[in-house]
């Protein structure tokens, strides 16, 4: 509801501030999924207007293609790479051999490491999204509280559901007795295994397939922690790190626009018959 009631202002606002005015598009970026449909809808159905009416070409999106190409708005990507998608919805190792090529070697298990920083933080009582605080809370902790390591075997998946329910099951416990929990020491426990594994998993991708590019992207990405030890590593190996600028990490509309660029030169082309789709059904696994 809120979608269709902000679309045309923000499309006046659009033309506004870009100084652009409809007959100087040349293409039409959106994403199709995945996500939330009734949002991703409005999102679709207003492109595909502006493309009958132009009769300009509308391109497809993948959200995560779009957190990926955030990398590639100030300066062109390397390949090839290993990407560590990091958001509310995903915690994927991608690797790309060149533009546009999608190849998931990693994944989450159950929930996307997102969703257990905001979760972490609500039994904190903290306000969502919970991720920026749990970051900047844990500066100040030490890591005392005894949580479980998220999953870390062989493979390049993760698991974050585990410490996520030790992390409620400990604050309940301790309320319930009625000692107050050390906020700031629990962001910093959950903080520094969460970082751990994911930075450990990530640099054996880049050594199994022999890359020296990495990229880190997804609204997980602004992680303070997580940037600081993944710039360590990669340092120690002389990979290549990059990251989005912040506000390049979390949802927005110029890393669709620079993915639907590279998806336009690709052949990926969409008709007015485009569906959204609200589970993450693709990546052109090449
Ligand atoms: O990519 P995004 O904006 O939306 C999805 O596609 O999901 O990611 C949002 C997620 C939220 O879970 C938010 O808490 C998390 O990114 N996040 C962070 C930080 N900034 C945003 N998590 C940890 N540390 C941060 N600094
Ligand atoms: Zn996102």
């Amino acid at each position: 509801r809120s979608h269709i009631e902000n679309i045309t202002i923000v499309l006046d606002e659009l033309f506004q501030r870009s100084k652009m005015t409809m007959d100087k598009i040349d293409i039409i970026g959106v994403t199709y999924g995945p996500g939330l449909i009734g949002s991703l809808l409005i999102g679709l159905q207003c492109a595909k207007t502006i493309s009958l009416v132009t009769g300009k070409p509308l391109i497809p999106v993948h959200h995560i293609a779009g957190h990926i190409y955030a990398n590639n708005l100030e300066k062109r990507l390397s390949f090839p790479l290993i990407a560590l998608v990091v958001s509310g919805g995903h915690t994927d190792l991608i690797y790309m051999k060149e533009d546009y090529s999608f190849k998931r070697i990693g994944s989450t298990l159950d929930d996307a490491v997102g969703e257990a920083y905001d979760k972490v933080a609500k039994i904190c009582h903290l306000d969502y999204p919970g991720g920026p605080k749990v970051d900047k809370l844990s500066k100040l902790g030490k890591d005392t509280y005894d949580l479980p390591m998220p999953l870390d075997d062989d493979s390049y998946n993760f698991s974050f559901s585990g410490i996520k329910s030790a992390v409620v099951n400990l604050v309940h416990n301790e309320e319930q007795r009625g000692n107050p929990i050390r906020i700031e020491d629990m962001c910093k426990s959950f903080q520094d295994r969460v970082v751990h594994v994911i930075v450990k998993k990530t640099m054996k991708a880049i050594q199994k397939y022999g890359v020296k590019n990495l990229l880190l992207a997804g609204g997980v990405a602004a992680n303070s922690y997580l940037r600081e030890k993944l710039s360590e590593a990669t340092s120690l190996e002389n990979i290549n790190f990059r990251y989005p600028r912040i506000e390049y990490c979390t949802d927005n509309a110029a890393m669709i626009g620079a993915a639907a660029y590279y998806a336009y030169q690709k052949g990926i082309i969409g008709n007015l018959e485009q569906n959204a789709v609200a589970v993450d059904s693709l990546y052109n696994e090449k």
